[in-house]
């Protein structure tokens, strides 16, 4: 850990029994910092996996694990008893879900991180981290894209994640509060959430089931393997003099959902032509980030492209394939 906040900090981690967060929580417990797990364990999905994603952090007697709900302003208050740092990663994600429920992507995302960044004012945070999402851009003009391009996100889920970068930049403008936000783009690798693209496709591949890919699967996404999604985040955690500011945490390359079928398919050893159904709504057609602003300022260099971290996240489900059973 470098610059302002020492190891041993207290930590509190929303949403670390998620994908993100349980991974972000066992290298900050592996880096000796106190960690607080603050997480309602949402049943978005299921709690056994999130259960799951706690036993392999650390035994639980290495950190605290609370179950509360950021809707709750009292409980988080409470929670933050002498903690430095609030990593904040709780979301209702997804968003397809916002599409179906808006109000509580709404409620979870909007008013929760407000009280989130409430509660961090009144018991004296020193910094607060914020996941965003690549959700906020929509469809861009440019790619790659910066953090400067004119948001203009196409479902609830972007409103509300581009609402909380809002809301971290004018905490840190009135209130003096320490506040990074950072927009991860797709994220993958071992825990990964069962609503996303690629363990739908590796399940249905090893299980010989056929694939529906929405669209022409000429869309494209930049895939961000897990690990440098953690070490972006504990940059932005660590460094100074980034108060306020919105980073792209991203691979900064990007792939056609077609092409990542097709590697899946030579990774598991399966050819199964997939089925194109009629494409979603609220989806970008690319995302796709310029990284050059994180690589200047938290230092952040991604170690892996999509071919290394598929390979490593296929490892992975061999051993776990309950997972995604
Ligand atoms: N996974 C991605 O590709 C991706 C991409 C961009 C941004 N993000 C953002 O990163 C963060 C983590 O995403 P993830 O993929 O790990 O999702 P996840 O669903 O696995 O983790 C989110 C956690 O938040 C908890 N949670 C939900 N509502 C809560 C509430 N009201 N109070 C307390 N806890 C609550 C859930 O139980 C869950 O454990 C989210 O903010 C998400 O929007 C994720």
């Amino acid at each position: 850990m470098e610059d302002g906040i020492q190891s041993m900090a207290k930590i509190l981690i929303t949403g670390g029994a998620g994908f993100i967060g349980s991974h972000l929580a066992r290298k900050l417990l592996d880096l000796n910092n106190d960690i607080i797990i603050f997480d309602n364990l949402d049943s978005f999905y299921s709690e056994e996996l999130k259960r799951k994603n706690l036993e392999s952090i650390a035994p639980s007697d290495k950190y605290v694990f609370i179950r509360g709900d950021i809707r709750d302003y009292t409980t988080v208050c409470t929670a933050l008893d002498d903690v430095q740092v609030i990593i904040h990663e709780a979301a209702q994600p997804g968003i397809r879900a916002s599409l179906e429920d808006p109000m509580k992507t709404h409620e979870v995302n909007i008013s929760g991180t407000l009280n989130v960044l409430r509660a961090a004012v009144a018991n004296n945070v020193k910094r607060v981290v914020i996941a965003s999402s690549s959700s906020v851009y929509g469809d861009t003009n440019e790619l790659p894209y910066t953090e400067e391009e004119h948001p203009q996100p196409l479902s609830p889920y972007g409103v509300s994640k581009l609402a909380g970068d809002h809301y971290a930049k004018v905490f840190n403008e009135v209130y003096g509060l320490s506040t990074v936000s950072l927009r991860y783009f797709s994220v993958y690798g071992p825990r990964i959430r069962p609503d996303l693209v690629l363990p739908i496709f590796t399940k249905a591949l090893v299980h010989n089931k056929k694939v529906k890919i929405f669209g022409d699967g000429e869309q494209s996404r930049d895939f961000t393997y897990i690990d440098d999604i953690v070490d972006g985040t504990l940059r932005a955690m660590t460094k100074n003099n980034i108060d306020g500011e919105i980073f792209n945490i991203a691979s900064g390359e990007r792939i056609t959902i077609n092409k990542l079928y097709t590697l899946l398919g030579e990774l598991v050893d399966r050819k199964i032509t997939p089925i194109h159904e009629k494409e979603k709504k609220g989806e970008a057609r690319h995302t796709h980030a310029n990284i050059n602003k994180a690589r200047k300022h938290l230092g952040y260099k991604p170690r892996y492209n999509i071919k290394q971290g598929l390979k490593k996240f296929i490892e992975w489900y061999q051993d776990n394939t309950f997972y995604l059973s």
